[in-house]
């Protein structure tokens, strides 16, 4: 089955994966060859106050239109953030995992995050935080990969779901992200694939939070 909550255990918040930390700076230009259109097109929409859940290398960075200011990196993963607080010394690093953000309710405007639902522990705890620490009206942007609606294609996913998991950083194949944000308060705009196919089927949208 798609999952749209997260692990069996919630909160179980392992996020140190120094081993995929090293091997995903080395996989960045292929990332970016699969998904860098979509993410500069996903980013330049960031306006204001701007987060980024699971920051990573910090991909997303450079992506981000001008409208983005006062901009915060969430990375958990220790080795991610060296890398990031490397690249971009000039920007606030915060460590806690999108779970338990320590932001302030309404302190964003904008909330962008990009393949990194797949790994979180407690998925709609991800998106009420989201919620929480946007503003009214404020916006999510996501692009996340996600649980492929083919039959055959899924079974494959779940058949290697749980090497992949121990394998990439606790990511999984089998979130249905599109179906998490259906069942969360964030309001759903709109949603489009980005690729449809095999094993990594990749979605973006955006969703906002009411009010506003
Ligand atoms: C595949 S990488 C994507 C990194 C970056 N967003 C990008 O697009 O290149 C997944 C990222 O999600 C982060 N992550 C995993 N669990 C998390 C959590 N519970 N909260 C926030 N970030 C998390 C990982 O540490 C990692 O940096």
């Amino acid at each position: 089955m798609p999952d749209s909550r997260g692990d069996a255990t919630p909160h179980r918040m392992t996020v140190d994966h120094p081993w995929f930390s090293r091997w995903y700076v080395r996989t960045e230009q292929a990332v970016e060859r699969a998904v860098g259109d979509a993410r500069r097109a996903q980013n330049a929409a960031a306006l204001g106050r701007t987060l980024i859940v699971g920051a990573g290398t910090g991909l997303d960075v450079p992506a981000l239109g001008p409208g983005a200011t006062d901009v915060v990196l969430l990375e958990p993963d220790a080795t991610m953030r060296e890398i990031l607080a490397q690249r971009y010394p000039a920007l606030r690093l915060v460590g806690e995992p999108a779970e338990a953000m320590r932001l302030e309710p309404g302190s964003m405007d904008t909330v962008i995050s990009s393949l990194v639902l797949c790994s979180v522990s407690d998925l709609r705890q991800v998106l009420d935080e989201i919620l929480r620490v946007l503003r009214p009206g404020g916006q999510y942007l996501f692009m996340e990969h996600v649980a492929n609606p083919r039959w055959l294609a899924s079974a494959v996913q779940r058949a290697v779901d749980p090497l992949w998991h121990r394998m990439g950083g606790g990511c999984h194949l089998t979130r249905d992200v599109a179906l998490a944000l259906a069942e969360s308060a964030l309001q759903p705009d709109w949603l489009e694939p980005v690729h449809r196919g095999g094993l990594l089927p990749v979605i973006r949208g955006r969703a906002t939070s009411p009010g506003g």
